[in-house]
């Protein structure tokens, strides 16, 4: 139990958000929606679903402060002599973002049986810090995990407790909290913030990592493409939002994330149908996330574009899942100096994930830390991805440039050129410029004719993605709308809109024509350029065999400025060949390596602000796991830096002109 001067120093206010009332003539439908609540002014979020009752010794939570009959209180299920329990506690904070120490009023401690105490006592004062103490309670509930709740005095049930931040850089479209039968729904709290969601976490002392849950607690961003039970989404469109009834049903993808101990918290923001989308003019349906980059006013990236802002702006979020068909996941990666990866193609199943093009769709991740990285692809591909954790890769000799500067006149071109040398110098081999044109006209199948590369493949991508997307997701969505609304059509945003149009002037063979480039360059690039190899294991099992002929590098972003005020123009048809199209069209891992920052003069603050530079990096179809332990080993060694949240990747920092006044009110 606390004492005076600690209990007095605490306040614990509130907000209602409690009842939820479905009045029928026969019988109401009464049912919580969960609690909003403040403890030392920091917001918490009470689940409307118990994980059990503990049995609380009657005047034993008296001095606990409480409102509406609920009180913080704490289990204790570690093997700890009651000594060791003050530093536990302060382990704790140190560990979780969720816990602090006004939830040790009452502590709920799982005895052992035969333990000392419990046959004689009941509740023990145990001191936590000089100044304060608290009501030591014996339980025999071992199924309750560790950490802080919120009991009902009335009946000793115990309610998860969730820390609620403010979305401040609009990364999300509906934030959640699971359900007891492993549904989602809406989390049904607001906290102070301009015009932005609530977000909810729950406290990471409820989970502990296992061979079965390697991602146990690890809290993590759904692009809104990806259908989760019980859950309405978007596709960053709201006449879909408001047309379909919640899914049903979770797709497999993210199903193998939950089933690993992942926390799913929320969907998060897509530009249009997945097309890329410019902040300013194309984002009409919904506004652009915020870039916390910088001036705090770039664009994003798009289409994993609440992917790719959460992960650069929130150090409480861990992972984002997102889709990459021509770059939508590089892209806000390098713009946010982000780890982000395109995956080998049709590595784990799509269903239940809305399609931009199923024969250039992956799914991938934008994340910080390139240890979750690997946990998180070991997961999602499965048995298709290659953890090389604790192995000693066999990393090819051969480290090839695209589009690299000769020169580094430019502080932007150092950093590029110095990455390009200390990735050859880690694998002990050479950087060498790679010429793909000139490798084509000398090896180029016979049935490419003379075109090209750019002439070939100029029209390819927009084609398929257009054909695909028209008839796999537009057809049926405008027939179903017509139907609900008396034959009206749907709002659809600029870009979308335009790129449809496209593929309806095209003749309906058009579709077999671009795949038959994409086959044509897919089967070259994947023979001529980047093979696979697979040589025998040199040095024992720890040692793996070789996976690609070599690395590929190319520019993903250069500290260019990218004003989220600017408008581009009306959006155009994506035509073209570069870099980027490479892996979209051969299928091979792209991931996304922060090289560095450059002070960029702004047009809002009119003072240097920094922005990215990123590399992304190619190597043979089926390497992944080579670019995520290449990431570690760069970590390191030095040569690239974790990422940070906020105004920079490298020196964190607060984010500029944010919106809301504070994370959670503090
Ligand atoms: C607290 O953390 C320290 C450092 O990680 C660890 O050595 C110690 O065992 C922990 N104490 C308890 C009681 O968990
Ligand atoms: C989910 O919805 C689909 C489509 O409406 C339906 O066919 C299916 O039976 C439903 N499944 C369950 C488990 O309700
Ligand atoms: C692995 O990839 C193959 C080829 O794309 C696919 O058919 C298979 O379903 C994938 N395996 C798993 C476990 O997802
Ligand atoms: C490069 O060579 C050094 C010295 O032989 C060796 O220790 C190191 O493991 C090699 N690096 C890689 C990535 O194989
Ligand atoms: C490519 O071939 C076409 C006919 O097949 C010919 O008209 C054209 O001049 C050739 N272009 C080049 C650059 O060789
Ligand atoms: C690519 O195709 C578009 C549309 O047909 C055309 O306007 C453009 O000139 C083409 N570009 C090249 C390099 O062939």
């Amino acid at each position: 139990m606390a004492t005076s001067a600690g209990s007095t120093s605490r306040s614990l206010g509130l907000s209602v958000l409690f009842l939820l009332a479905t009045l029928t003539t026969t019988s109401a439908q009464l049912a919580s929606a969960g609690l909003t609540v403040t403890l030392n002014n920091v917001y918490y979020f009470v689940s409307p679903f118990s994980s059990g009752k503990v049995n609380a010794p009657k005047g034993s939570l008296d001095r606990v402060p409480g409102v509406i009959g609920f009180k913080p209180v704490t289990v204790v299920q570690d093997r700890v002599a009651q000594a060791d329990i003050s530093t536990l506690l302060t382990n704790w904070t140190a560990i979780d973002d969720v816990y602090q120490e006004a939830f040790s009023d009452a502590i709920f401690l799982t005895e052992p049986s035969g333990g000392k105490w419990h046959r004689s006592l009941e509740v023990t004062e145990i001191q936590i810090l000089p100044d304060v103490s608290s009501s030591l309670i014996s339980s025999k509930n071992s199924k309750i995990p560790s950490g802080p709740y919120f009991i009902e005095v009335a009946t000793g049930s115990l309610y998860p407790v969730y820390r609620l931040y403010d979305d401040f850089a609009g990364a999300f479209t509906e934030p959640l909290i699971p359900t007891p039968d492993g549904r989602f729904q809406p989390l049904s709290a607001k906290i102070p913030g301009s015009s932005s969601l609530t977000v909810g976490v729950p406290s990471r002392l409820y989970f502990t990592k296992t061979a079965d849950k390697p991602l146990a607690g690890v809290r993590v961003g759904v692009k809104d493409i990806y259908r989760l039970a019980g859950v309405k989404g978007s596709n960053g469109n709201r006449a879909w939002y408001n047309l379909y009834p919640p899914s049903n049903i979770t797709g497999p993808a993210i199903q193998r994330l939950i089933d690993a101990g992942a926390q799913i918290i929320g969907l998060q923001k897509t530009s249009q149908f997945a097309n890329g989308e410019f902040a300013t003019a194309d984002w009409v349906d919904y506004h652009s996330p915020f870039n916390p980059r910088g001036d705090g006013y770039q664009d994003p990236g798009s289409s994993s574009s609440g992917a790719g802002a959460s992960v650069a702006s929130y150090d409480w979020l861990d992972i984002a899942i997102g889709s990459d068909t021509g770059g939508s996941i590089r892209g806000p990666a390098g713009i946010q100096g982000l780890f982000g990866n395109r995956p080998s193609h049709g590595l784990v199943s799509l269903d239940h994930v809305m399609p931009l093009s199923p024969t250039l769709d992956t799914p991938g991740f934008i994340v910080r830390d390139p240890y979750l990285w690997d946990a998180a692809s070991a997961v999602l591909y499965g048995k298709n991805y290659t953890s090389l954790a604790h192995k000693k890769p066999a990393y090819p000799k051969t480290v090839y440039t695209l589009g690299f500067p000769t020169a580094s006149d430019k502080p932007a071109d150092k950093l590029l050129i110095d990455f390009a040398n200390a990735v050859a110098s880690f694998v002990n081999g050479t950087a060498a410029p790679l010429d793909l044109d000139s490798k084509w006209s000398a090896t180029r199948p016979a049935e490419a004719g003379n075109a090209t590369l750019n002439q070939l493949l100029n029209t390819t991508y927009a084609t398929i993605i257009t054909k695909e997307q028209t008839a796999l997701l537009r057809d049926p969505f405008y027939r179903d709308y017509a139907a609900a609304h008396a034959n009206r059509l749907p709002f659809i945003n600029p870009t979308p809109i335009i790129r449809w149009a496209y593929g309806d002037s095209l003749p309906a063979e058009a579709l077999s024509t671009a795949l038959t480039e994409q086959t044509l360059f897919k089967t070259w690039f994947n023979t001529h350029i980047l093979p696979p190899t697979n040589s025998t294991p040199q040095n024992g099992p720890s040692t793996t065999a070789e996976c690609s002929s070599s690395l590929i590098l190319y520019i993903s972003a250069l500290a260019d400025a990218g004003p989220r005020d600017l408008y581009a123009g009306p959006p155009g048809i994506p035509f073209g060949f570069w870099d980027v199209r490479i892996s979209t069209f051969a299928g091979v891992p792209d991931s996304v390596f922060p090289v560095g920052e450059i002070g960029v003069v702004s047009e809002v603050t009119g003072v240097e602000e920094k922005l990215a530079v990123a590399v992304s990096v190619l190597a043979a179809r089926g390497c992944d796991g080579l670019l995520v332990k290449l990431a570690q080993e760069l970590v390191e060694r030095g040569v690239v830096r974790v990422p940070r949240v906020g105004a920079s990747g490298l020196d964190g920092g607060e984010v500029l002109m944010r919106r809301g006044w504070g994370e959670g009110g503090q």
